[in-house]
């Protein structure tokens, strides 16, 4: 059954090659002076800055630069936005970039106008805000997080050793978000499937959970089987532009909250995913592939039934003369057959991970209850062990 719930997205969304030009439509609803935030510099090479910079100054903004967002942004990373914004009087957060830029932008949109240090208020004490919110405008270049559709933020505090997310209310999603599929055309290979796997993924967060005949898993399987449709093809042929256009579109929503509607979640491989990254400052979509085959073999004994819907719906298997084990296990089998083919990091080890540090990313993994089955300590520890 259907649990209760309330719907709403707040961000408007502009999808097609031409979609840049709609930011002259969205513009003139803030003030004067926008806060540029971008990454390490690939939207300087492949000429996305340029155009943006042009549509700003075509409609008499004031640009202040806020360059050197990092994958993974950092908790002081975040103290230097907040203060260029308090400097400047910014009045609108204009985000080009993949996820980090995204979650950034959010969370200086929220701290800017707050005393308090934001990583203590939103990421330790995981307070609501109570303060005037900077609105913020996403302009995507990497697909992958679902960041420009959802109110979620993820910020990295190397001195603690933790990498947390706050999912805020829907005035902190973006007010609108610009996707261009062919913005992600120069994204390095390595990145498009790391991105294609943090898709995939967001979506077996919501689906492994609860054993109810629902609409959302429906469309989770939907999405699903789209994914890995056009992933194959991406790898081959990265320049396919609806292959590319179907992966930004699945990404958009696999997580704008709509098929975690009126159901439980999981989100244990990204726990796992984040500490790992919290400790090795590794590509998210890579630190989830990692651990993603030993977590579910580890929980599918108690979520049989779906794991063999899934073997069933999403992967092909055909059940006859079968245990429901051996369709399960067949259907992880497919999905890790997958995952080498696009190439996905596999284990831990390719990501730098050593023994030695396992205790200290069992440390930094944040353990909930959603899952088919909760773990405690010691399960973590041999997850991460297994994926090693
Ligand atoms: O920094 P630049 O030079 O721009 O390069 C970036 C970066 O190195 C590069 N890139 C992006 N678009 C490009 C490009 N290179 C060439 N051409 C392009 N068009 O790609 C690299 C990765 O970018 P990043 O934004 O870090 O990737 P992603 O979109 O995967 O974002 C990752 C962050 O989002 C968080 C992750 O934890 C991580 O911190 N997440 C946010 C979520 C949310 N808001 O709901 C959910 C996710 O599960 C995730 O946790
Ligand atoms: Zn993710």
């Amino acid at each position: 059954m259907l649990g209760n719930f309330s719907y709403k997205n707040a961000t408007k969304l502009y999808f097609g090659e031409e979609s840049l030009k709609y930011l002259n439509n969205e513009l003139p609803k803030y003030g004067k002076t926008v806060q540029l935030i971008y990454g390490g510099g690939s939207v300087k090479r492949n000429g996305i800055y340029d155009a943006v910079v042009e549509i700003l100054n075509a409609n008499g903004k004031t640009i202040v630069e806020d360059a050197g967002v990092m994958p993974n942004p950092t908790a002081d990373k975040l103290r230097e936005g907040v203060k260029l914004a308090r400097e400047n009087s910014v009045d609108f957060l204009l985000a080009v970039g993949g996820g980090s830029c995204c979650d950034y932008a959010k969370a200086v949109s929220v701290s800017v106008n707050c005393d308090d240090d934001p990583w203590e208020k939103y990421y330790i004490r995981f307070e609501e805000p109570d303060c005037e919110i900077i609105p913020v405008g996403c302009i995507l270049t990497m697909a992958g997080t679902g960041s420009e559709m959802n109110a979620g933020s993820v910020i990295t505090n190397h001195e603690q050793k933790l990498k947390l997310g706050h999912v805020f209310g829907e005035e902190v999603m973006p007010k609108f978000s610009i996707l261009n599929p062919r913005f992600t055309m120069t994204l390095p290979k390595r990145q498009m499937v790391s991105g294609i796997y943090d898709i995939f993924n967001h979506i077996c967060e919501q689906y492994f959970s609860g054993e109810d005949d629902n609409t959302s898993d429906y469309i989770a399987e939907a999405l699903m089987k789209s994914v890995i449709h056009s992933s194959l093809i991406a790898v081959e042929n990265p320049e396919d532009y609806e292959a590319r256009s179907n992966i930004m579109w699945t990404a958009t929503w696999a997580l704008n909250t709509l098929i975690s509607c009126g159901k439980q979640t999981d989100w244990m491989v990204h726990m796992l995913g984040q500490a790992v990254g919290a400790i090795t400052d590794a590509t998210h979509g890579m630190t989830l592939a990692a651990v993603s085959l030993p977590y579910y073999r580890t929980v599918m004994p108690c979520g049989l039934p779906k794991f063999v819907r899934f073997a069933k719906e999403v992967w092909g298997v055909k059940p006859e003369g079968k245990t429901d084990k051996e369709i399960a296990d067949e259907g992880l089998k497919a999905m890790e057959g997958w995952m080498k083919q696009i190439g996905v990091a596999m284990n831990l080890s390719e990501l730098g991970v050593t023994e030695d540090m396992i205790e200290a990313i069992a440390d930094a993994t944040v353990i909930l209850d959603g899952g088919y089955k909760v773990l405690d300590r010691d399960g973590v520890v041999e997850v991460l062990k297994a994926s090693l």
